[in-house]
Order: structure tokens, then sequence, then C-alpha cells
């Protein structure tokens, strides 16, 4: 808003999402989980609770995991988005998706893009996580399916394979 209380125009804003560089035209306090779904059509962060508590809507912003509902995307600009559609390579899973669907991880999957992407930045830091840091890792992402028994066994299934991030 302006002085005025009149909408600020839009304005260019810059990104690198997935490792490629983006611009989209959007007001400053416009959330980065809609810019990514609306503006950029990456459909896989999805809206929880839009407050900050599910983590439904995570992705990483400079290598950090952060909740893209309370994100400004004006806040967003310069930095290097990663979001589930990011991991994928060549046409094949990530170890870390590959892990959630033979273990079960995954069932209505609303939780699941923010669940794998905070498995992948827990195991960016700590490779070999015991279960009670799985847990800690995964405890700003809620999932009202799994009962969570089959998401930490798919991430401490990655751990214990040695499979590569
Ligand atoms: S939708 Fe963002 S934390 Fe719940
Ligand atoms: S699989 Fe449905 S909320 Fe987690």
């Amino acid at each position: 808003m302006t002085a005025s209380g009149e909408m600020a125009d839009p304005q260019e804003i810059h990104l690198t999402v997935n490792g490629e560089a983006a611009s989209v035209r959007a007001h400053s306090m416009e959330r980065l989980l809609d810019v990514l779904r609306h503006e950029l059509g990456l459909n896989g962060a999805k809206e929880g609770c839009g407050e900050g508590e599910c983590g439904s809507c995570a992705v990483l912003m400079n290598g950090e995991l952060v909740n893209s509902c309370l994100i400004p995307v004006a806040q967003a600009e310069g930095a290097q988005i990663t979001t589930i559609e990011g991991l994928a390579n060549d046409g094949r899973l990530h170890p870390l998706q590959e892990s959630f669907l033979a273990c079960g991880g995954a069932q209505c999957g609303i939780c699941t893009p923010g669940m794998i992407l905070a498995a992948l930045h827990l195991l960016d830091r700590c490779p070999k996580p015991t279960l009670e840091q799985i847990k800690e890792g995964l405890s700003g992402n809620l999932c009202r399916c799994t009962g969570y028994l089959q998401i930490f066994e798919a991430v401490n299934k990655v751990a214990r394979e040695n499979l590569a991030l």
C-alpha cells in the first residue's frame, strides 16, 4: 500500500527457481507461495494452514527451509528457490521421492512436497540422522494421514542406504 492507501504498482521480481532464471511482475507483499503456484505454474508447494504452522508450502530459499506462505515475494528478490519440481533429474525421481513411495510415506500428498524438502534440508546438514534428529528435522511439517512412521522410515532408508542426494 502507498501512503494514500492505494496498492503500489507491481514490480519486477527476479528469482532463480530450480536452477532457472525467472522474473515475475508482482506486488511486493504477494506471497511467494502464490507467485510459485499462480505465476510460475509450480503447484508442488501446497497451501495448508496459510499461517506458517503446517509446512505444506515449504520450499528451500538460498538453502534454508522456509514456509512460502509467509514470505513476501519481494523478500525473495535475487534468491535461489528450490521446489519439489526441482528434485527429479532427467525424468528420474530423487531418492527421497523414491523412498517416500516405497515406504508409504505419501498418502493424500498434501504434506509430501514440504516433507521431502524438509528431509533434504536435514540430510544436507546431517547425513546420518538419528530417529530423534529426523523427528526434530521434520517437526515443522504436519501430516494428517500417515501417523509419521512411514515418513520417518522413508528418510531413514535414504540415510542408511547412502543414496546419493
Ligand atoms: S500453508 Fe504455509 S505453513 Fe501451512
Ligand atoms: S500424506 Fe496426507 S497430510 Fe501427509
